[in-house]
């Protein structure tokens, strides 16, 4: 075992580890980090980083033998399919109940999502962190955060005219038709460079169905904003294929830290030891949650307040498809970054994204992913028997989600004499409601810490991500993690350094 002592430990790398590992080493802190997953800089056999979403291979999961793809099936076949068992980017991890993705690898739920941007309207912001002050959100870390994430939206007249948003343009007409609000969601992808995609001139992202599984081009991940500003600033070492399993107070103060370094089938290679006088929970909510109940459970932090854990939510998602008629086509070129929304919160508690099927032949269908307004909160809690983090969650809390996305759905079906498809997740199955791609909470801001994330009970550690939030964004929610973030740490770094 290694033996080191580093001022700042930093666990995860998704954009709460990299808001946080950039200030720090802005204000002349070293600081390491901790990554699970792949470095993902590395081209595999086809000459290509990552893998895309129609031949799914090892580079797609995360230590699974098996694909398992949010949409399960088509026309009603299931479409997984055997893979070798790897540390994957995807991870599709199954609790009872649902099943939660998170990305895995530098750069956390950056190198897979749709890079969907959304600040949550101001109005709504009392419902997504009570206790922060909303001006000092939209005024000074909400324009930050979209700054860094280079956030942009759009441009409207190629939105009117190009073939691969025609499934957001009928997305569009059947909203405005059933007097919804619609609205543009921004977005990191480079919008130049899907306007040259579409002219044939570069090689295809977007436009070649990337999603999900990494994008080779145009897309802002993490890796191209704020992991390129840290690498600058020669302060940060980051550590991939490392599984933080233990922090505890260190006997000459600060913290203990265990990590196992794994290789690329899942398996312990050595385990590793370093003295950190502060630690950084940036895992994720999922991540982060089961580390804090696991470690106040089995007595390396026993006092942990009675928060910890608690106040998890699914950010209320929902998916569903639509069977157009024949004079609707949606398109067989779709581009896999959404960009058109319906905003039914007010009224309905949704707001729902159009979202692309890029299966390169028309299905005449229009297919969303809601984000929806639920009251209830999940908690993990420590199965010692099984030695793991069990988590509560209730199939039947996802009929408020279905229920609140019909306020959309069931008008627009009215409007337009159409039906739900019910061969996209399974047979004569309307509802993707199995799963969450915005797991929220577990170590809430002003509960689990205090109203900048310091945990209760230990000085020197420290909540930073989507564990914060109680359960609900309102919108997606990767801006507001990085907005939270942002205002933590420049508190932490002027208060606590
Ligand atoms: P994040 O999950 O990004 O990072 C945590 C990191 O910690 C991971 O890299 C993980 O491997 C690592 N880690 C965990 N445990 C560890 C341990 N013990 N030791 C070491 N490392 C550990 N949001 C949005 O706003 N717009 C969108 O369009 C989408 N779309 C979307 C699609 C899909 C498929 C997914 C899975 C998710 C989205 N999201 C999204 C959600 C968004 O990606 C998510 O909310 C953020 O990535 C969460 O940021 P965090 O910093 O909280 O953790």
């Amino acid at each position: 075992s290694d033996a080191a002592v580093v001022p700042a430990l930093v666990i995860g790398t998704g954009y709460a580890g990299c808001v946080t590992a950039l200030r720090l080493a802005q204000a002349g802190v070293d600081v390491h980090m901790i990554e699970m997953g792949l470095a993902w800089d590395t081209p595999g056999a086809d000459g290509k980083i990552f893998a895309n979403t129609t031949t799914p291979d090892q580079r797609s999961y995360w230590l699974r033998t098996r694909t398992k793809q949010p949409i399960s099936n088509f026309l009603g076949f299931p479409i997984d399919k055997d893979v070798p068992r790897y540390t994957g980017i995807l991870d599709a991890e199954e609790f009872g109940g649902i099943t939660v993705y998170q990305g895995r690898g530098v750069g956390g739920g950056s190198l897979v999502n749709g890079g969907m941007a959304v600040t949550p309207r101001r109005e709504y912001f009392g419902e997504v962190l009570p206790t922060v002050n909303p001006d000092e959100m939209y005024n000074v870390y909400y324009p930050r955060a979209n700054a860094e994430l280079g956030v942009t939206m759009i441009d409207p007249a190629w939105f009117d005219t190009t073939a691969c948003y025609q499934y957001a343009r009928v997305g569009r007409k059947h909203a405005q038709r059933s007097g919804f609000p619609f609205v543009y969601v921004p977005n990191v992808y480079d919008w130049n460079y899907m306007k040259q995609e579409a002219a044939g001139t570069v090689p295809k992202s977007a436009l070649a169905g990337e999603i999900l599984y990494g994008n080779n081009h145009g897309k802002k991940s993490l890796q191209q904003t704020y992991l390129r500003k840290i690498r600058a600033t020669g302060r940060v070492t980051i550590s991939p294929l490392h599984k933080v399993t233990s922090v505890a107070p260190a006997s000459g103060g600060g913290y203990t830290v265990t990590i196992e370094q794994i290789n690329t089938t899942g398996a312990t290679v050595a385990t590793k030891s370093v003295t950190a006088a502060k630690v950084f929970f940036a895992a994720g909510s999922v991540g982060t949650s089961k580390l804090l109940v696991k470690l106040k459970s089995t007595g390396a932090l026993p006092n942990l307040n009675g928060e910890i854990g608690k106040g998890w939510g699914d950010n209320g998602n929902v998916m569903c498809g639509r069977a157009n008629h024949m004079w609707d086509p949606t398109g067989s070129l779709q581009s896999s970054i959404p960009t058109a929304g319906i905003d039914n919160w007010a009224a309905g508690g949704t707001f729902a994204e159009v979202a692309p099927l890029p299966t390169g032949i028309e299905t005449y269908a229009s297919f969303y992913l809601s984000i929806t307004r639920t009251p209830s909160r999940a908690e993990f809690s420590w199965n010692a028997a099984a030695g793991r983090v069990d988590l509560n969650w209730q199939t039947a809390w996802k009929q408020t989600s279905i229920n609140a996305a019909k306020t959309i759905f069931d008008k627009i079906n009215a409007k337009e004499g159409t039906i739900y498809r019910t061969d996209l997740f399974g047979v004569y199955k309307v509802w993707g409601d199995h799963l969450t791609y915005h797991p929220l909470g577990g170590a809430v801001l002003n509960k689990a810490t205090d109203n900048h994330g310091r945990l209760h009970g230990y000085s020197g550690l420290y909540v930073m991500d989507g564990a914060l939030i109680p359960g609900n964004t309102t919108v997606n929610p990767f801006v507001t993690i990085t907005a939270l973030a942002e205002r933590n740490i420049e508190k932490i770094i002027a208060t606590d350094l």
